[in-house]
């Protein structure tokens, strides 16, 4: 995610621009950059860091002018650099590109823009858009743009600025946001409604495949074959607070509601067929990934959660032996581990301390440490050996979701790539499980547009003093991030365990009404946990199932049934943990917590 905003009108266009950024950093904040039209130039200045960066530039190096565009980044392609920041331009610096999203076949762009003599300066997909549209240039700048994102493939959100046509602002969205707002002879454009709210209330969306050209005072909505579009403009009430969330009334919300999106980019471009993974910023070879002995997944919190998933899949489909450790106590417990060893750490932020401490441990005994992380350019991603970038977007609700869901895909992928290298997956098998990967974000969808039972569960449950969670094999997984969800903002006691493991203790505590929250979705494990199941329901407990929408039997045995798509059982945890992220949301809120920021916690914890 990145946040993108445009001006064209009478006032100065830097002052604009800097305001709307600001209000869209929640998208990214990795470095900015603004690109302002005078006097037949277009002038850049951008900066890594913080928009403090840029603004203290502005003030230092002014830019005169009433059209710009500017842009807030959250990294995907390279470093967050001055270099990397946007906007990027052709070499000429006469065509101006910023850019929100990923344009998936950017390295064979670049390969043929090389061998056709451009010198590029990035690491950047973006780039090469600047570099394709100065190609196509033949007098028209709107022409031209449509003859560049011709070439690109992608979902993303595309704005140009052209010195020899400062009177007009071109912009395309595949997929990623944008809105255009109406002023008083000016025009707006952002990724989102909240930057142009101190402007206009009036706006327009623009929708996937249509390329809009704005001037001082018009908006000309066209398809990317360029048939005219009649839209009608909106008037919104929101808030400019209501409208940063998107309309939910919580960043966790509207987090949990992005993740058939994310879960979207964490995929894109990285399944070139069935049985190829491309992951760009893993390195490991067929030599290494055969002679693998030992696997070791170090994490903490949600991050944990997710590795539990990937020792699963790793032992399941790699024969791999792993083991998946807190970090705080695989730092402090001399661990065996040795050169040749994988060690996936596993940090959303990447700069959790106690994950940064074990992964420099087990680098320093020799072992190659691969992170898996959702922010580009962090202190894990800079010193693991390899890296997989979760591309989850900026996640800013304290209490985890889409980062944990696109963790658990990135480890999809991972063991899909390492089984490839080690010959561990027969074709037909792989082939099944890439069908049903693809498939996640539509399932993840379902759950979300029938949020009705959950809703209804969490009043149900809201007033409880202990709820537990119980599953087995991928579905305990679940059940360990379903109770941590539940306890970090609801305030309720909730502990979860492996469903053969109740009768050993904590049977104890279940009483008329507990309830139990069971996952159930691996089959060859059914059976059992339906035994786990009655355990509890002849302690009358509340038995709440989380299963198939297509089990013939859970209805027999649980007092409440949510049902999710059925999947392919490796994948079950993608589906599964939506409607209890739901689940302890609606109960927080039904309790009145504050649901962002829950009591004594914060997002990232960068001590030990
Ligand atoms: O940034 P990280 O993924 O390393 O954070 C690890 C935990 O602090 C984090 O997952 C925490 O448990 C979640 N915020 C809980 O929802």
């Amino acid at each position: 995610m990145c946040g993108i905003m445009g001006y064209i009108g009478d006032r100065p266009a830097a002052p604009i621009l800097l305001d709307g950024l600001a209000r869209l950093e929640y998208r990214g904040y990795d470095s900015a950059g603004v690109a302002v039209a005078h006097n037949g130039t277009v002038a850049v200045r951008k900066a890594a860091g913080k928009l403090a960066r840029l603004r203290e530039m502005l003030e230092r190096e002014p830019l005169p002018g009433t059209v710009g565009i500017g842009h807030t980044r959250w990294a995907t392609h390279g470093q967050p650099t001055d270099t990397n920041a946007h906007p990027h331009t052709d070499e000429s610096g006469r065509f101006v590109v910023i850019h929100n999203g990923i344009i998936e076949n950017f390295l064979p762009l670049r390969e043929e823009l090389a061998a056709r003599g451009h010198r590029l300066r990035s690491d950047t997909d973006t780039e090469v858009l600047a570099h394709l549209i100065e190609e196509e240039y033949r007098g028209d700048i709107v022409e031209a743009t449509r003859r560049a994102v011709s070439r690109a493939a992608g979902a993303y959100a595309l704005v140009v600025l052209c010195a020899h046509e400062p009177g007009r602002i071109v912009a395309v969205r595949m997929i990623s946001p944008l809105v255009v707002g109406f002023g008083e002879g000016e025009m707006l454009l952002a990724s989102d409604i909240p930057a142009l709210l101190p402007h206009t209330r009036d706006v327009l969306v623009v929708e996937d495949g249509e390329l809009v050209v704005l001037t001082r005072d018009a908006v000309r909505v066209e398809t990317l074959e360029g048939r005219p579009v009649a839209r009608q403009r909106l008037h919104v009430t929101w808030t400019a607070e209501q409208a940063e969330r998107g309309g939910f009334p919580h960043f966790m919300l509207k987090e949990i509601y992005e993740q058939p999106r994310a879960l979207q980019e964490t995929l894109m471009g990285r399944l070139d067929g069935p049985d190829s993974v491309t992951l760009e910023g893993v390195h490991l070879d067929a030599a290494f990934a055969r002679s693998l002995e030992k696997v070791w997944i170090t994490a903490c919190g949600t991050a944990y959660h997710a590795g539990l998933v990937g020792r699963y899949l790793f032992e399941r489909v790699l024969r791999v032996a792993t083991e998946a450790d807190y970090a705080h106590e695989l730092r402090y417990r001399d661990p065996l581990v040795e050169p040749g060893h994988l060690v996936v750490a596993i940090s959303q932020s990447g700069e959790t301390a106690d994950t940064l401490a074990a992964a420099r441990l087990c680098r320093s005994r020799g072992a190659r440490v691969l992170a898996v992380t959702n922010v580009v350019g962090s202190t894990l991603s800079r010193e693991a050996d390899d890296v997989l970038y979760t591309r989850a977007g900026p996640e800013i609700a304290v209490a985890s979701t889409k980062a944990y869901l696109t963790m658990l895909v990135g480890q999809v992928l991972l063991t899909l790539h390492l089984a490839r290298l080690r010959g561990a997956l027969a074709a037909e098998a792989t082939r099944h499980l890439v069908e049903e990967l693809t498939l996640l974000p539509r399932k993840v969808q379902e759950v979300l547009n029938h949020p009705a039972p959950v809703e209804a569960l969490a009043r149900e449950i809201a007033c409880c003093e202990h709820v537990y969670f119980i599953g087995r094999g991928l579905d305990y997984a679940v059940a360990m991030e379903g109770s941590l969800k539940l306890k970090e903002i609801s305030y309720i006691h909730s502990e979860a365990m492996p469903a053969g493991e109740l009768k050993h203790g904590t049977l104890a505590l279940v009483t008329p009404g507990t309830p139990v929250v069971v996952v159930l979705t691996q089959r060859h494990v059914y059976e059992k946990t339906i035994s786990g199941l009655q355990e509890v329901k002849a302690r009358g407990a509340r038995v709440i199932a989380v299963a198939y929408e297509d089990d013939p039997e859970i209805e027999k045995h649980a007092d409440r049934v949510l049902r999710v798509p059925r999947t392919h059982d490796f994948l079950s945890p993608v589906v599964s943990m939506v409607p209890l992220q739901l689940l302890a949301y609606w109960v927080a809120r039904e309790r009145g917590h504050d649901i962002d920021q829950p009591r004594n916690l914060a997002k990232s914890v960068t001590v030990e």
